[in-house]
């Protein structure tokens, strides 16, 4: 299976389906190999940093402008303005979207929950979830508004895109570059989240004081080698394009790279291969600790988003309440459960399900948890099969019509606090 892939974060990765596919020496020649022609993608400026430049060569059977114009279709459950409804401080969860009962491919079953920023302006995100049991045929999907990150909940899915094939099984996340043309496929429902970023690429955090290793290590991410097909049937190619869904007609899969360089490509990453950092002594540091990958904005340290998770890990700090505190946060935040139990949230946030706390409206512990969490024997106890995560984002994630309206958003979510009493005694 490992021969499947290539591992590291960000690499020059060189790949070729057929040996001598890739030029040697230069990007461009006058004749590529085998009749191929050459094809850059830049996911950065050409101007970018090195350190931040992205790009990658493909060597291809037909280049990327072989199609019909693209026309306008219907958007469905898509949006990318976050003006529909007026944004509640009001604390919001959601029971999981219930899977389709008809047939429902991974684009027809995106439906998006919340969002912030832009895509005009680079910055902010669009928060989707996605229900869906049919696989895509003749058909594919790029989006040139972000980058998109893909956490599966239930179900798995086969991403074929233009790099390489990646499967990927709940528990594992799955980055798609701006641009890039990929199909998903199934062979049982599935579910999961998206977060689709407008703002800078997605990279794994500077560890500071934590040294050289630790958190998402860069050997756990995996991109997939070099694979094409030669299909020469219709098809359409679904755009997100400034906010709208367009459909191009072409001839041919657009899955026909025969051999790529660069470091502009898919990636999949195991979130079980995470490395916890937490307290051995005392209090517990703050979520930022659980940090997979980050999108850094112009301010520094404070993120367009950050993707955070909360998986299974011991727990020693000695008198200390364990669960998440109460409190209240500038950044924003929306929260998904993959499976098992979130600490501070016992009963009512589901695998599947969502959470959104945003700016400054306080949260924390239910009633139930805060009472057995106050009192517990603090031995040492391993947090079992859990695995939550959050999109941590500087700009308040405001919730669509849908998401303000559908039958899922749990309207007695306020209720889990009330019974916090006070038990003040005056000495
Ligand atoms: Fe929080």
């Amino acid at each position: 299976m490992t021969m499947n892939y290539m591992s590291g974060f960000g690499n020059e990765f060189a790949t070729e389906a057929i040996p001598g596919a890739l030029p040697v020496g230069q990007n461009s020649p006058q004749q590529p190999a085998f009749g191929l022609y050459a094809e850059q993608i830049n996911g950065t400026a050409f101007t970018a940093p090195r350190s931040a430049n992205k790009r990658s060569w493909m060597y291809r059977i037909r280049p990327s402008v072989v199609h019909k114009p693209y026309e306008r279709i219907d958007n469905c459950l898509i949006r990318s303005r976050f003006d529909e409804v007026e944004t509640t401080p009001n604390q919001l969860r959601w029971s999981p979207l219930p899977l389709p009962t008809s047939p429902t491919t991974f684009i027809q079953g995106m439906v998006t929950m919340a969002g912030n920023g832009d895509f005009h302006t680079h910055a902010g995100v669009a928060i989707h979830m996605y229900v869906a049991n049919t696989s895509m045929k003749n058909e594919f999907f790029y989006n040139a508004d972000g980058e998109m990150l893909i956490v599966l909940q239930q179900g798995a899915l086969r991403f074929c895109t233009e790099m390489g094939i990646i499967d990927a099984a709940p528990g594992e996340i799955v980055v798609i570059p701006r641009g890039i043309k990929f199909r998903v496929e199934m062979n049982e429902p599935a579910r999961g989240y998206i977060l689709e970023n407008y703002g800078a690429l997605l990279r794994i955090p500077d560890l500071g004081p934590i040294g050289a290793n630790g958190l998402a290590n860069p050997r756990d991410f995996l991109t997939p080698v070099a694979w094409y097909e030669e299909v020469t049937e219709m098809c359409d190619v679904i755009a997100k394009f400034q906010g709208n869904l367009w459909k191009g007609v072409y001839n041919h899969s657009p899955l026909n790279v025969v051999a790529w360089h660069g470091n502009y490509a898919p990636y999949k990453y195991d979130l079980s291969t995470f490395n916890c950092i937490n307290t051995v002594n005392f209090d517990h540091p703050d979520p930022s600790i659980y940090t997979v990958l980050t999108s850094p904005s112009d301010t520094p340290g404070t993120a367009n988003m950050d993707f955070v998770i909360f998986p299974p890990r011991w727990m020693v700090a000695e008198h200390t309440f364990r669960p998440p505190w109460f409190h209240r946060n500038f950044m924003n935040e929306f929260m998904g459960l993959i499976e098992g139990v979130y600490d501070a949230k016992e009963e009512g946030f589901l695998p599947g399900g969502a959470s959104l706390h945003n700016c400054m409206s306080g949260h924390g512990p239910d009633a139930d948890t805060h009472a057995k969490a106050s009192t517990m024997e603090l031995k040492p106890v391993k947090q079992e099969k859990t695995m939550a995560f959050m999109f941590e984002t500087r700009f308040v994630s405001k919730p669509t019509a849908f998401a303000m309206s559908c039958a899922e958003l749990q309207r007695d979510y306020w209720e889990c606090w009330q019974g916090l009493k006070p038990t003040f005694k005056r000495p």
